[in-house]
C-alpha cells in the first residue's frame, strides 16, 4: 500500500528559531467588540483576554523572545466609562497575582511602564510586589505598559533633559538620540523589531512613539480574545519574510 506522508510544516515549524525578534509589543484590541459578538458586555471581553495575555507570554519566552512589552491601558483609556475602568483595575490587580505561577514556571521577569503612579494603589502594589517577586528570573522581562502614553513619556523625557541643561550638567549640544532614550520608560529594553496589532485597526494609538521608528508592523483582524499561539506564529512567520532596509538598497544588503 502507497503510504501518503505529508510535507507540511506545522506553524511552529515555519520559524526560524535563530532569527526570533528580540523585542516585540503587542496592542491588545478588540476585547469589547469580541464581547459584544458573544451578546455580552465589554468586560467580559477583558476577562477573556487574559488567557490570550498567558498563552503569548508563554509563547514568546518558549521561543526565546527577550522582551515582550503588552499595551494593557493607556492614558486615554481613563477616559471610559468609570465601571469599566474599575472592571480593568480589578481585573488588573486579580491577573497580576494570580497569574505569579505562570511568571515563575517560565522564568519571566515582570516589569511596567507609564505613569504607574496613577493607578489605584492596590494595584501598584500588587504591580510592586510582583516585580519584586520575579526579579531574579533569568528568562523574558514582561513589560505592562499601564497608563501609558507615548507623548507624555516624550513630553516628560524633555523636562527632564531641559532641567539638566538648565542646571548645567549637560550642553544643548550634547543632547543626542542616546541621551532622549535615557530618559524613556523603556530606557534598557532593545527598541521593538515587531509590533502586533489585534482587532484590525491601522494606527499605533499613541505607543512607543518613538522606539517603533524602524518596527515591523504586524496588524491583525483576530480580536483579542481570541488571539493565541498560532496566531503568535503567523505574525513571526511574516515578520521573517520582510527585508528591513533601514533606508539602504535591497542591493547593499545582500552585499557581504
Ligand atoms: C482592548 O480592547 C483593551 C483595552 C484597551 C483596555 P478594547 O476594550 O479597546 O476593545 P474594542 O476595541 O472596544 O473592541
Ligand atoms: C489601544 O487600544 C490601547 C490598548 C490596547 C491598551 P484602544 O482601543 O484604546 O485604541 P483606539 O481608541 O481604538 O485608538
Ligand atoms: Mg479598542
Amino acid at each position: 500500500m502507497r503510504r501518503i506522508f505529508t510535507s507540511a510544516l506545522s506553524l511552529k515549524e515555519q520559524i526560524d528559531i535563530s532569527r526570533i525578534p528580540k523585542h516585540i509589543a503587542v496592542i491588545m484590541d478588540g476585547n469589547g467588540r469580541w464581547a459584544r459578538q458573544q451578546g455580552e458586555q465589554r468586560v467580559f471581553g477583558h476577562h477573556h483576554g487574559v488567557r490570550a495575555v498567558r498563552e503569548t507570554a508563554e509563547s514568546c519566552a518558549e521561543l526565546g523572545v527577550g522582551y515582550l512589552t503588552l499595551y494593557a491601558f493607556s492614558t486615554e483609556n481613563w477616559s471610559r466609562p468609570k465601571e469599566e475602568v474599575d472592571a480593568l483595575m480589578e481585573l488588573l490587580v486579580q491577573t497580576i497575582s494570580g497569574e505569579i505561577k505562570t511568571l515563575m514556571d517560565n522564568k519571566i521577569r515582570l516589569k511596567a511602564i507609564g505613569d504607574l503612579d496613577s493607578l489605584p494603589s492596590n494595584c501598584h502594589d500588587e504591580l510592586n510586589q510582583a516585580i519584586a517577586t520575579t526579579s531574579s528570573n533569568a528568562g523574558m522581562e514582561l513589560i505592562l505598559a499601564l497608563s501609558y502614553s507615548s507623548r507624555w513619556e516624550i513630553t516628560k523625557a524633555v523636562k527632564e533633559i531641559a532641567q539638566a541643561v538648565k542646571e548645567g550638567k549637560i550642553s544643548p549640544d550634547e543632547i543626542n538620540e542616546q541621551i532622549i532614550e535615557n530618559h524613556l520608560y523603556t530606557n534598557g529594553f532593545p527598541d521593538p523589531e515587531l509590533m502586533i496589532r489585534t482587532s484590525g485597526e491601522m494606527r499605533v494609538s499613541n505607543f512607543l512613539l518613538w522606539q517603533i521608528a524602524y518596527t515591523e508592523l504586524y496588524i491583525t483582524p483576530v480580536l483579542w480574545p481570541d488571539f493565541g499561539r498560532d496566531e503568535l506564529y503567523k505574525a513571526i512567520i511574516d515578520f521573517q519574510k520582510r527585508e528591513r532596509r533601514f533606508g539602504m538598497t535591497s542591493e547593499q544588503l545582500t552585499i557581504k
